[in-house]
This record gives structure tokens, C-alpha cells and sequence, in this order.
């Protein structure tokens, strides 16, 4: 029987569960793959972290770059994560010593992908990281085996759990940011710095790995990134009252022949698919010829959904066959333009907390038709006590430049008495 030997680095909670994972269905794993995998070594910042799992003295490294010079290693499987540091000298290491990688880490493919690609390729190594994107969604292995014979000229969807379980808590349970961010921690769904889930890093990062695959470019920086940190309950109520849900979505697609990558907080109609799509799930849908479309959902983060895109990386490395990384031979992706959303039409929601006096409502107006933006519904609610009122605005499609105008313009007038809003509706 052929065996694989597998050096384990980062025992968090993703490389605790995948270590007992592997021990519980070797057998199943050994059959299903004609070949034996052995974790023969593990490696952790804190050794002696309390753990309920059954590591030999022997299985120990002493340091964790150990495992990409030993003889006896012939997969190493990154769970430290972040671009920088340990994670990147150790993958690095890893496919120029001919080890093959499987990764967790987004974070570093985003970035360094294109070079380690060209290394693990030299090498005639694997580099896999389904894990990276979208935990027990396959999108990454649907995209290069399943969908192969597609033209693919949007994905979209919701890449992030922690945002979205925050998003739809607030919106069924009325809880509060911080409450709720608190729960997406215990569960195992948040990065160990849950900055990245907040602010579209997280999702960015999936993003740019997924839009490489879909239109077979180099990875590329060009991405409008917005965050879930200025969305309030009143955004999410007001959504709901007309019609639609807030979600943090993320899109790569071809428009005129012109390729946007863009990650923001979004209104989508109720009745929409994604809309219904809540809690720590995630959602791809994938529009290409000549399939059409294609949607595929389930758990986005945690332990468990992580675990289930490890194996099956390291089950297509347990039967053999070196793939290309990306789909296609580094030499063979294109170095693809992407464009600024500035010209990209959208319509959109904007919410003004004004001083309620006489005026204020044709000067907000005004700045709308200066800017060549046509306002399709206004509703004004007074709050009496405070003498303020909130205006909102749901515009016609206008120039993503002209609706940062107006945002900017009207963030200058004295009657205004908080920070306005601008959320763009999915079109
Ligand atoms: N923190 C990530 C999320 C984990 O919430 O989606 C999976 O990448």
C-alpha cells in the first residue's frame, strides 16, 4: 500500500479537529484513495497548550521548519495563517524543498499565490487550498474539475460566515453588534483577529483567489473593499421595510468587457436567493456558458466545514497527479485590467439624519440632480422629541463616482447631525 506522510502545522481549532479527523477515518480515507495517510508530525506555537487530542512525544517537531527539510514529510498542511511571518516562510520553504502544501490560508494565497504557484509548478509539487475559501463550500475544486468547461463570466455570492451570522442575528434576534461578534468567536467562525471579517479583508482575499480561477488571470489588487462595521439596525430595518435584506457580498464579473472585483455591503430584494441565505452559511452562484447558472451553498466557516475542504485536498494529493495550482500553468494566466467601480452604475440606499427645519429637503435634493443622479423613492421619518428626521433615499442607477459625491457633499452641510449612509443595491 502506498503511503503519504503529513506534517500538521498549527494545532488551533481547525488543526485539532482535522488531527482527530484523520485518525478516526484513515481506514475509509485508505480505501477511498489507494493510499495510507500518516501524520507523522505535529507542530504548535504553545506545546503545551491544553489539547484533547492523542499526540505521540515522537510526533512533536522541535521547530516547525523542521518538517519542510525531513525526509519523512512529503505533505505539509499550514493552519497558522496570515500573509507574513511564520505561515509564508514555512510554505515557501515547503515547495522549494518539494513538499507538497495544503493551506487554510487566504490570507497568503491572495498575495503570494502567483509566486508559489510557479514554485510548487517547477517543483512538481501540489499546492491546494480549498480551505482557504469558503470552508465545506468546494467552490475552488467545482470550479477547476467540475465546472472546467466553462466560460465564466460572474461569481458572486457570500464568502464571509462571521459577517453574514452577524448580519442575520441582527436582523431575526435584534441583537447587537458586539453581542453577536461575541457568539461568532465561541463558535470557531471568526479569525483569531475578527478585524478581517469586519472590514471585507476576509472576503477580499477569497475573492481575488476566485475571480484568478473564474477568468484565468494572474491575482489581481484592483478591488473595491467595504466592510459590515458602519451597518446599524436601522439600516437593517429600513431594508426590510422596503423590500430588502443587507448582506456583505462579494462579486467578480465581466461587464462590456470590462472586469470589476468589488466586496460591500449590499441590499437584495427579499425574495432573492442569497437573501434567504443566513447565519454562518455561505452561498456561490457562478453564471457561465455554457452551464448558465449555478449555485452551491453550506457552512462557510468553523472546525468542522474547514476540516471537510482539507481532506478533500488531501485526498486528491493521496491519489496522486500533480495539478496545476490555479487551474492553468502560471505561464498560460493572463494578466488581466481590472476596473475602478467608479464608472460602474448602481443604484442605491442613502440615509441622512438631518435637523427637521425648512429647506433642508431641496438641498438634499439638489445635490442629488447636480451629481446626474434621479431619486426614484424618498421617505422622511420625523422624530418629534429631537426635532431631526431621517431621510431616505433609494436612487435610480447613477455612477458609483457621482453617489460618493453626493455622500461627500451633503457630509459638508451644517443641518446634517450624523454621518450618512450609502449602501449599494445589488442590480
Ligand atoms: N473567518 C472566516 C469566515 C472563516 O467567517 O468566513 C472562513 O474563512
Amino acid at each position: 500500500m502506498r503511503k503519504l506522510n503529513i506534517a500538521i502545522v498549527g494545532l488551533g481549532n481547525i488543526g485539532s479537529y482535522l488531527f482527530n479527523y484523520l485518525k478516526e477515518n484513515k481506514k475509509i480515507l485508505t480505501e477511498k484513495n489507494n493510499c495510507l495517510p500518516v501524520v507523522k508530525y505535529v507542530s504548535a506555537k504553545n506545546k503545551s497548550k491544553k489539547r484533547s487530542l492523542r499526540i505521540n512525544k515522537n510526533q512533536w517537531l522541535k521547530n516547525y521548519l523542521e518538517a519542510t527539510k525531513l525526509n519523512d514529510v512529503d505533505l505539509i498542511i499550514e493552519l497558522i495563517g496570515g500573509a507574513e511571518g511564520p505561515a509564508k516562510k514555512l510554505v515557501f520553504n515547503a515547495l522549494r524543498n518539494k513538499k507538497h502544501v495544503v493551506t487554510a490560508n487566504k490570507a497568503l494565497i491572495a498575495r503570494y499565490g502567483d509566486e508559489l504557484s510557479k514554485i510548487a509548478e517547477k517543483n512538481k509539487v501540489n499546492l491546494e487550498f480549498e480551505a482557504s475559501v469558503c470552508g465545506g463550500v468546494p467552490i475552488i475544486r467545482l470550479l477547476k474539475e467540475g465546472l472546467i468547461a466553462n466560460k465564466i463570466s460572474k461569481i458572486y455570492g457570500i464568502f464571509n460566515g462571521t459577517s453574514n451570522y452577524i448580519l442575520s442575528s441582527m436582523d431575526k434576534e435584534n441583537k447587537s453588534f458586539n453581542e453577536v461578534l461575541f457568539n461568532a468567536k465561541k463558535l470557531g467562525y471568526a479569525e483569531s483577529n475578527p478585524s478581517a471579517d469586519l472590514n471585507g479583508d476576509d472576503v477580499s482575499s477569497k475573492l481575488k483567489i476566485l475571480s484568478s480561477l473564474c477568468f484565468n488571470s494572474l491575482l489581481n489588487d484592483k478591488i473595491y473593499v467595504e466592510g459590515i462595521k458602519r451597518i446599524e439596525k436601522t439600516d437593517i430595518d429600513n431594508a426590510n421595510k422596503l423590500g430588502f435584506k443587507i448582506k456583505l457580498l462579494g462579486y467578480a464579473e465581466k461587464l462590456n468587457n470590462k472586469i470589476y472585483q468589488r466586496v460591500h455591503p449590499t441590499l437584495i430584494k427579499k425574495d432573492s436567493y442569497v437573501a434567504g441565505i443566513d447565519g454562518v452559511l455561505n452561498a456561490v452562484i457562478v453564471d457561465g456558458k455554457p452551464i448558465g447558472q449555478s449555485t452551491i451553498q453550506g457552512e462557510g466557516a468553523g472546525p468542522a466545514a474547514t476540516t471537510s475542504a482539507l481532506i478533500s485536498d488531501i485526498s486528491s494529493i493521496l491519489r496522486g497527479n500533480i495539478k496545476f495550482p490555479f487551474s492553468l500553468s502560471s505561464m498560460k494566466r493572463k494578466k488581466l485590467k481590472f476596473e475602478n467601480i467608479n464608472e460602474r452604475f448602481f443604484s442605491a440606499y442613502f440615509r441622512f439624519e438631518v435637523l427637521d427645519k425648512p429647506g433642508v429637503l431641496s438641498s438634499i435634493t439638489n445635490v442629488f440632480s447636480k451629481n446626474k443622479t434621479s431619486i426614484k423613492r424618498l421617505i422622511q421619518n420625523p422624530n418629534k422629541n429631537k426635532k431631526i428626521s431621517s431621510v431616505i433615499i433609494i436612487t435610480h442607477d447613477s455612477k458609483d463616482k457621482y453617489l460618493n459625491k453626493i455622500l461627500k457633499e451633503i457630509s459638508k452641510k451644517n443641518y446634517l447631525k450624523r454621518k450618512p449612509k450609502l449602501i449599494r443595491i445589488d442590480d
